[in-house]
């Protein structure tokens, strides 16, 4: 029997006090990650170091002691282990070679010739599965199909992901070719980490609100389903959690269509409509906004503890509703771990 907070609340177990982990806990408002980094040369050295990349993964455990581990990785590892070109501009954010024609799409490896690239991810799993602690469980993630496309279409990040609309719209046979090629990668990626000593895995579907009616079954809940299907054929024990972000309504039955043994909520949602509305299908994560790591105090801790008391009837894991910011504070988040484990006697 598995006594680690988190693996009991995917099970279902509804806990006094939720179990919590943070969303980008590896990040740059921490000064020891800054500092790793440094040692790496860039950030792509760093995902692909796995000692470096274990070394940050652990930092926020030994600093805060969250109940879980992410691996320390990126969802464009996908593109770049498919042949994409990719690049980070400091300050600016990722960069690929786009994908706008067929050509562009033949000269992509199968997704299931993905595992050279990404030997050094599944290493950074094998040190981290030794040396966590006992009670801390170890997430592994991939983007969704959708939210990787928008990225490899247009070449980077997008406000409205406009490209891949555009692509979807006027070439939908290489738009959906594409989506199928990184599903299937995806399969063969999440697998392997679990292989590889991933206890859970994250599907982080980040630009999924920008889907809507047909598309948003066809294009965020049915690869997710997919890869979440195939994913429990190989590894029926292992617990998956979906984020199809700003999925608003979209998230009442997410779980039960794809399979997800819990669903990360984002922070435009209330959390008194999500447990009424999407907790009773299990397990749900969330959904503080990342701007009170910035701003801290009082409404850090009442907000928090809102969230605490939204979800206290039924299984919750406490997290951000999307990544924590470069200019937080490491005191808030101390804040916010206190406030969540103290909240049992508040
Ligand atoms: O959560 C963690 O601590 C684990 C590691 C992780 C990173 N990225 C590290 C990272 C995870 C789970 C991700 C997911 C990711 N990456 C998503 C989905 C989640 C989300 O935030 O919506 C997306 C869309 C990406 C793509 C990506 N990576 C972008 C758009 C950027 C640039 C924007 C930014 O924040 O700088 C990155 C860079 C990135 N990924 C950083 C980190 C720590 C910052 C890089 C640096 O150190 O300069």
């Amino acid at each position: 029997m598995t006594t680690k907070k988190i693996m009991r609340a995917l099970a279902g177990e509804t806990l006094a006090t939720p179990p919590i982990w943070m969303m980008r806990q590896a990040g740059r408002y921490l000064p020891e990650y800054m500092a790793t980094r440094a040692q790496a040369g860039d950030f792509l050295s760093l995902c692909y170091t796995p000692d470096l990349a274990a070394e940050v993964t652990l930092q926020p455990i030994r600093r805060f002691g969250f109940d879980a581990a992410i691996l320390f990785a990126d969802i464009l590892l996908i593109p770049d282990a498919l042949g994409a070109d990719l690049w980070f501009v400091t300050g600016e954010g990722p960069r690929l070679s786009t994908i706008t024609q067929a050509s562009d799409f033949a000269a992509l490896k199968p997704g299931t010739d993905v595992h050279d690239h990404l030997a050094p991810i599944y290493e950074t799993i094998r040190i981290l599965s030794r040396d966590l602690p006992s009670e801390t469980t170890l997430i592994g993630f991939a983007g969704a199909p959708w939210t990787v496309a928008t990225y490899m279409i247009a070449g980077r990040g997008t406000p409205d992901q406009g490209p891949a609309h555009a692509l979807k719209a006027e070439n939908k046979q290489l738009f959906e070719a594409l989506m199928d090629r990184i599903t299937e990668a995806t399969i063969e990626y999440l697998s392997m980490q679990i292989q590889s000593g991933a206890e859970v895995v994250k599907l982080f579907d980040s630009w999924a609100g920008s889907l809507k009616g047909d598309d948003f079954v066809r294009y965020a809940l049915t690869p997710a389903r997919k890869i979440i299907t195939e994913l429990k054929s190989r590894h029926p024990e292992t617990p998956v959690i979906a984020f199809p972000r700003e999925a608003g309504d979209g998230y009442i039955g997410f779980a039960k269509a794809t399979g997800a043994d819990c669903v990360a909520i984002d922070n435009s949602v209330q959390a008194d409509w999500a447990a009424k509305n999407v907790q009773p299908d299990g397990c749900v994560q969330g959904n503080l906004a990342p701007t009170h790591m910035v701003t801290g105090g009082q409404d850090l801790v009442s907000e928090t503890q809102r969230i605490v008391k939204a979800f206290s009837k039924g299984p919750h894991i406490f997290n951000l509703g999307h990544g924590i910011t470069p200019n937080a504070d490491p005191e808030n988040v101390k804040l916010m771990v206190d406030t969540v484990r103290e909240g049992a006697h508040v």
